[in-house]
């Protein structure tokens, strides 16, 4: 394998030294960009953009093209990858979200659920990632994701979006015993899927757990927490002689940061609702931290969203940890010169952070 031109996200997400401070942007391949936009034309839908690995390498690599000053890319996939290869028959209504054709309401669902190979059942992500990886050709590192087991059962037990959880929420409390089975399928799923992620060139994951923050404090821990931490402690670790960073994203977690910083990963990612300087001094010394500007503040003027950097950075202080981000995925509407002032502030401001 080719040797990395730019490492600094992995060494930020082990907290080694770095020049200036890492960043990407949670959907930086997505709508707000005409080419994306162009591709999925051509493709035919978001879908088969997923499901043919050149396709999916063409759009992972569009922001990298259009913005050098990103130091990772992403794999162009979903998280419903996974309930779709349990089965559940996965669909995207235009302008709906995804849905599921298949709900899953009852324990005897449950028990009949499938723990997918990530090989042949989902090959056409490890194809991705393979392409991916030769595309790069070590320009920047290729991360992996997945869904975390309590935000892919939402999507699985409400049939798509959801803004009140109502079946989720009712199954958790009624029928724990279920959901827990649930869960632990999804755990097992997640773990092998990412492993073969990793296999295949992912050289960092992330965890999304988008909807882990709509939990109580004390379910967040048993019905989320829990298996994200066993998932962690199933990954491997280490591959072509170097560390594979694990960053954990709990959405709406920042009550709970001292918790999830104890759960085994590198690195948690923040949503913008807390300052990253006190995140660090909560858990700075356990894991790295990755955020968290607020995506709207992409729809002010390049002045207004470099003025925000510069407070995220001060706030953050000296030294690596830090990796810059939103903290939730860019929207549509975003003009892509706004994002491009984003990530260059990033660079110039950081510089003075590090030695
Ligand atoms: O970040 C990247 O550039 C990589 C690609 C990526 C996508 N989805 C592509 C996508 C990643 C990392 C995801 C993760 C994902 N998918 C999450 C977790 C992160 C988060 O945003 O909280 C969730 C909850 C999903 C499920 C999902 N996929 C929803 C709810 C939707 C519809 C809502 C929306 O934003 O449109 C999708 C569709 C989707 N996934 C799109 C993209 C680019 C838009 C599809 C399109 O082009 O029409």
């Amino acid at each position: 394998m080719t040797a990395l031109k730019n490492d600094r996200f992995l060494r930020a997400l082990l907290k080694q030294p770095v020049d200036v401070t890492p960043v990407w942007m949670m959907r930086q391949a997505g709508r707000y960009l005409p080419e994306y936009r162009a591709s999925r034309a051509h493709a035919g839908d978001f879908m088969s953009l997923c499901m043919n690995p050149e396709f999916a390498c063409e759009v992972t690599m569009q922001p990298l093209d259009r913005y050098p000053q990103l130091d990772a890319a992403i794999l162009f996939s979903d998280i419903l990858t996974i309930p779709d290869a349990m089965g559940q028959g996965l669909y995207f209504e235009t302008g709906e979200g995804p849905r599921f054709k298949k709900v899953v309401s009852t324990l005897a669902d449950i028990e009949a659920l499938p723990i997918p190979d990530p090989h042949k059942d989902l090959g056409y992500v490890m194809d991705a990632v393979s392409t991916i990886r030769r595309e790069l050709n070590g320009r920047v590192p290729l991360i992996g994701f997945s869904g975390s087991p309590w935000t892919l059962a939402t999507y699985m037990v409400e049939g798509g979006s959801s803004k009140d959880f109502r079946k989720t929420k009712a199954m958790l409390y009624d029928n724990p015993q279920a959901m827990h089975l649930l869960l632990d399928k999804l755990a097992q799923s997640v773990t092998s899927y990412l492993n073969g992620q990793i296999m295949a060139g992912a050289q960092a994951v992330q965890i999304f757990d988008t909807w882990g923050g709509n939990l109580s404090a004390a379910a967040y821990q048993e019905f989320s927490l829990a298996y994200m931490r066993k998932i962690v402690s199933g990954l491997i670790r280490e591959h072509e002689g170097r560390k594979v960073p694990v960053i954990m994203f709990t959405k709406g977690g920042g009550l709970w940061l001292e918790s999830i910083a104890d759960a085994g990963a590198d690195a948690l990612g923040l949503d913008w609702t807390c300052d990253i300087g006190e995140a660090r001094r909560r858990v700075g010394s356990k894991v790295a931290l990755q955020g968290n500007m607020d995506p709207t503040v992409l729809y002010a003027k390049p002045e207004a969203i470099r003025t925000e950097v510069g407070r995220i950075l001060a706030s953050y202080g000296k030294g690596s940890g830090h990796v810059f981000n939103l903290g939730h995925g860019i929207t549509p509407e975003v003009d892509p010169e706004h994002a491009g002032a984003f990530l260059r502030a990033v660079h110039e401001l950081s510089a003075q952070y590090h030695e």
